[in-house]
């Protein structure tokens, strides 16, 4: 996919008003109005964009299986997707961080197979925090987490056909691949860099799923997606000054949902599907619109061989992802 203007114009395109210019030119098939009967798994859907997205799927009528961290908010997600029509709802207990729990609650999940996941839970931490494991936290949660869980899931999702989309960020636009920073975040003039500690794990993210596409292919599929600039609580309390100055232009939830709501659920033709890549408002767009981030296919691949081996799955069905 040849980078475009677009790709490059952020001011206008990941505001409100790109959304609703986007929006009055949807070309795909638009969202399916019933989706009783299929099964998909959401990360972090206890606020901002995951909310909408879990909401979106429940009043549709979907079966919901919803990974949260926390039992009070989780209980209180579970009545709200019930009552918008979901066909059912099961909560599982774990902190993506923790990369044990994250396990013991892909064990207990349902077996059902899966017509979509979407790993969408993230932070902006100000300060450098570490995993139980030791990984510096956005690592552990945008990557190391969510490889955990996708192992654990992939019989489900291959038996389902179902679709893995990764909820990145524009942010990852500003960013290389630096595999050998991610275990401690990145160091700046003045310590840990949240902001360029943030953007290389939503860069990997993008990565990580692509190597996922072509190894689930063409049972499952794999795609990234960017919400553009959403109004929620992480961007209110890891980005105050730009939450004020963006204030009115920021998107809703529910626009910010849109994108991978519609990745999730819309009848995608075959090219598309077999396209997988990143994508946002509906279109496929190009990764690297500043050609100095392009990582080398050697970078591609320590990054993909770090995290396979920090997130213990060595061993695993996805270890065939280090060598991708
Ligand atoms: N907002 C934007 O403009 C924007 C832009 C680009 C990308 N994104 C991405 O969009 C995704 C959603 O962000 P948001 O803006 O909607 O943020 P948010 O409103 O703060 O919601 C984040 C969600 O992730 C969950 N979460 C955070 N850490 C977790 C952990 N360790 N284990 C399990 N769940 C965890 C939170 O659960 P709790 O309720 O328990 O805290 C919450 O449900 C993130 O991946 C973010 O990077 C957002």
């Amino acid at each position: 996919m040849p980078t475009t203007l677009q790709d490059l114009l952020v001011w206008r395109s990941f505001d409100r008003r790109g959304f609703e210019r986007h929006a009055r030119r949807f070309a795909g098939p638009p969202l399916p109005a019933d989706l009783e009967g299929r099964h998909y798994l959401v990360t972090g859907a206890t606020q901002g964009i995951g909310h909408a997205l879990a909401l979106g799927l429940a009043s549709r009528g979907a079966h919901l299986e919803l990974l949260c961290r926390d039992a009070g908010r989780a209980a209180a997600l579970e009545g709200e997707v019930l009552a918008a029509g979901a066909g059912g709802a099961t909560v599982l207990l774990a902190d993506l961080a923790d990369l044990a729990a994250v396990r013991a609650a892909a064990c207990a999940a349902p077996t059902a197979p899966l017509d979509g996941v979407v790993h969408n839970a993230g932070l902006l931490p100000l300060q450098r925090i570490r995993s139980p494991e030791g990984f510096e936290l956005t690592y552990a949660v945008h990557l190391l987490g969510p490889l955990v869980l996708t192992e654990a899931l992939l019989p489900r999702l291959r038996a389902g056909g179902g679709r893995l989309v990764w909820m990145t960020s524009g942010g990852a636009y500003t960013q290389g691949l630096a595999p050998a920073e991610l275990a401690d975040g990145v160091e700046g003039k003045d310590g840990y860099d949240e902001v360029r500690s943030y953007a290389r794990t939503k860069r990997g993210q993008i990565v990580v799923a692509d190597a996922l596409h072509r190894l689930l292919g063409p049972k499952a599929a794999s795609f990234s997606v960017h919400p553009g600039w959403v109004d929620t609580r992480a961007v209110r309390e890891s980005l105050p000054a730009f939450h004020r100055r963006m204030g009115p232009f920021l998107r809703t939830p529910d626009q910010g949902a849109d994108g991978a709501l519609w990745l999730l659920t819309a009848p995608l033709d075959a090219a598309a599907r077999a396209r997988g890549g990143l994508w946002f408002d509906r279109e496929p767009v190009g990764q690297y619109p500043l050609p100095w981030t392009r990582p080398s296919a050697s970078r591609v691949q320590d990054l993909l061989r770090r995290c396979v081996e920090d997130a213990g799955l060595a061993e695993s069905g996805l270890a065939a992802l280090a060598g991708a």
